[in-house]
């Protein structure tokens, strides 16, 4: 039987004449694989997507080593799901790239291009900074552009701080990506970055705060078209019974909305913005919703994963509730002073846990506006709660924030007991007057949440309040001005709020790219048995991204500003 991938291959003649006649043969023995047989052994009777079906037969693994990929052991990552012990016989110190002897010839990259279907896409960079969205449709860009190395940046976008703005390079961008439609084109980069020793990166939408899309030199998985969903009226597993989702990787916050909109339930969706990944970094990093107050964690819904590069998960939905949301916003001046403004702050977390009791959710920002201070709610979500219901709950605080003379819907109600929830919120306004803006959510993990078996870390189960702080600078900020902004954040301020609650943690996917002590900071007492399952698995390390399970092996050797380790440089073990 043929399939897609293979035909088109036979097909790509131009490609092919480049190639030794040894590599052909390989090339063409993979026309006659049969997919379904492998298919149906590995994957029983789960239904997979289209793209999911064109999966590598272990006889296609073996016969790559023909072509130059490497060995035996390429059958490492084949569809049965289990790990394969695996003779390691040295472990290169550095990943390979462009300029060393070992980095793979043309030939090679084009025979890899004609296996792919011609996937292939060779990096050029793009000034994406002009076009905040467009990151998303392009295979290498991404948000976090300063831990890129800024080797491309938009033309006369000079400054101090940004150097080089004249020329473009690649920089730590990966030099390849593969534009994913199919299982087996995911296996084959899998294998050929593991066995020529490349870095391997997997984007999606590239929103991670801390470039984990990056990678120099790196072959680049990029997920963004892989767009399929499969609507459960009663999915059946062992403990759940009940309407699910089947979503793709590539798939985005406002398409799985749209989706779950048109058949009337609720996904456990972050609201705010709707470019985010649902199936990548989101859930797999643990998923913080206006739903979580109720529902926990998105990632406490999954019902199954597809593969370790997650092709597919399906994931529970919820039936439609009402709900009501409020926003605001209030600056400073007049007379609403920044004692007030405080005073109004410590009203209001005053009220985080009764609020989140009821299962509310708030996202809020406190940012500096010239010399005055401005409070954005861009909103406060209460699932399954009436307006009126709503109002009733909130009377008290609007209330106490008339009292205190906030421009706002006043009311009154005193109250000076500074409880360990607000020391815990609020520790320092000093920290605010420094430099810092500030990024809060207050919601909670509903009780039972912690008994979830998952990976999800132990802080999430007894928050009340998600904090996340940020500086700002103008392009022509000196370098010295910038530095000392980004060592303040991680070396000055975080810490305060640290030894004020020490038993807590943070949130991976919007941390600080150089969290101190990371391991207990994003997975606390998970972490162990997550080193433990990623060393069973990927013994070599094929997968790496900063700050994830198992990274503190290796080190990137140069850095930006003196000490934010820079992705436009070699990863090498320690
Ligand atoms: C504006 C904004 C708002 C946000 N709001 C929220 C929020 O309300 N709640 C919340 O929980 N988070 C929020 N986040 C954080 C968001 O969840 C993370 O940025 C997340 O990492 C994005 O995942 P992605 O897959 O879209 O992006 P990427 O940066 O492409 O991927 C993130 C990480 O996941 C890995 N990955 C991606 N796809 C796969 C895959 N298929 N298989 C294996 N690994 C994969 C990548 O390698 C990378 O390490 C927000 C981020 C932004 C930028
Ligand atoms: C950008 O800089 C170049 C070279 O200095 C100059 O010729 C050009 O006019 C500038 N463009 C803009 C839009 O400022
Ligand atoms: C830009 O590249 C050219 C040619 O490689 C080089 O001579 C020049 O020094 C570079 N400029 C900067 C600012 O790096
Ligand atoms: C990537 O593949 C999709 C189809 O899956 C296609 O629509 C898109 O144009 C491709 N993008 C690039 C940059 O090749
Ligand atoms: C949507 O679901 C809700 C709750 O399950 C139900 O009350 C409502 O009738 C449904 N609406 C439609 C249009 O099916
Ligand atoms: C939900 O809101 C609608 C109006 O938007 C209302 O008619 C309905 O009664 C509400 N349902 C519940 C359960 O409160
Ligand atoms: C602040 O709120 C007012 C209405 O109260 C609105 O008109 C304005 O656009 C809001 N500003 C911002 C920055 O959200
Ligand atoms: C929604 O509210 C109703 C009535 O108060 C309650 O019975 C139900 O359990 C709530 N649903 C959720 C998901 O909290
Ligand atoms: C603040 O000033 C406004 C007019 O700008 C006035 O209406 C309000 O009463 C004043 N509030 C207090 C608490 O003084
Ligand atoms: C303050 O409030 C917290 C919880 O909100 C409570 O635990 C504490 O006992 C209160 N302290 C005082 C002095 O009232
Ligand atoms: C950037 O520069 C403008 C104009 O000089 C100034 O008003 C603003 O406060 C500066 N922003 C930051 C974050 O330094
Ligand atoms: C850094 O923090 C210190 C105090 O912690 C403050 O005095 C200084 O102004 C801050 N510098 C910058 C550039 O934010």
């Amino acid at each position: 039987m043929m399939t897609k991938i293979w035909t088109r291959l036979v097909f790509t003649a131009p490609a092919l004449a480049l190639l030794s006649s040894s590599l052909l043969e390989a090339a063409t023995a993979f026309s006659d694989l049969n997919i379904d047989a492998a298919v149906e052994k590995v994957l029983g009777k789960n239904e997979l997507f289209d793209f999911e079906t064109l999966q590598l037969t272990d006889d296609v693994l073996a016969n790559l080593k023909d072509a130059g990929f490497g060995d035996e052991a390429l059958s490492l990552f084949s569809p049965k799901s289990k790990p394969v012990k695996r003779q390691v016989v040295a472990k290169p110190p550095c990943k390979i790239y462009p300029g060393d002897a070992t980095w793979p010839s043309g030939a090679i990259w084009r025979l890899f291009n004609v296996l792919l279907g011609g996937a292939l896409i060779r990096t050029v960079p793009e000034a994406s900074l002009c076009y905040p969205e467009w990151q998303i449709e392009h295979p290498t860009s991404i948000r976090s552009i300063l831990f890129q190395g800024m080797t491309c940046m938009p033309p006369n976008y000079t400054a101090g701080f940004l150097g080089n703005t004249v020329n473009c390079s690649i920089g730590g961008f990966p030099e390849h990506s593969v534009n994913v439609s199919t299982i087996a084109q995911i296996q084959l980069a899998v294998n050929i970055a593991r066995e020529l020793n490349i870095r391997l990166v997997i984007k999606n939408t590239a929103h991670d705060f801390g470039a984990k899309s990056a990678g120099k030199g790196g072959l680049n998985l990029w997920t963004h078209y892989l767009k399929d969903y499969k609507f459960y009226s009663n999915y059946q597993t062992d403990t759940y019974s009940g309407p699910a989702f089947k979503l793709a990787a590539g798939v985005q916050v406002f398409e799985a909305n749209e989706w779950a909109k048109q058949h009337n339930v609720t996904l456990h969706l972050l609201t705010l913005f709707p470019s985010v990944g649902f199936i990548g970094g989101y859930i797999q990093g643990g998923g913080h919703s206006p739903l979580t107050s109720i529902y926990g964690m998105a990632a406490d819904h999954v019902l199954s994963i597809q593969l370790g590069v997650v092709t597919s998960m399906v994931v529970k939905v919820f039936p439609q509730l009402n709900i009501t949301t409020m926003t605001y916003n209030v600056t400073t001046g007049g007379n609403f002073t920044h004692d007030k403004f405080w005073a109004m702050q410590r009203a209001y977390v005053d009220e985080f846990e009764r609020l989140a009791d009821l299962g509310y959710y708030s996202y809020y920002r406190i940012r500096h506006l010239g010399g005055e201070i401005t409070h954005d709610v861009t909103s406060m979500v209460a699932p399954n709660t009436s307006e009126a219901g709503f109002r009733a709950a909130l009377a008290p605080l609007f209330q106490k924030w008339a009292d205190i003379g906030v421009p706002f819907q006043p009311v009154i109600r005193e109250s000076d007991n500074y409880s360990d929830a607000w020391l815990a919120a609020f520790p320092h306004e000093g920290v605010f007057d420094e430099g810092a803006n500030i990024i809060l959510f207050n919601m909670r993990n509903p009780p039972g949440s912690e008994l979830t078996d998952n990976a999800v870390n132990p802080a999430w189960r007894k928050m009340l309040m998600f904090a996340i702080m940020f500086v700002t600078w103008n392009v022509t900020d000196s370098t010295q001005h910038v530095t000392r902004l980004l060592r303040n954040l991680t070396y000055e301020w975080n810490p305060r709020w640290k030894t004020l609650t020490p038993t807590s943690g943070t949130y991976m996917p919007e941390s600080d790219y150089i969290e101190p002590n990371w391991q207990e900071s994003f997975h606390g007492s998970k972490y162990p048995r997550l080193l433990e399952i990623k060393k069973r698995w990927d013994p070599e390390s094929v997968s790496y991204a900063t700050n994830t399970v198992g990274s503190e092996e290796w080190m990137l050797g140069d850095t930006i500003m003196g000490h934010l380790p820079s992705q436009n440089s070699k990863l090498c073990r320690k």
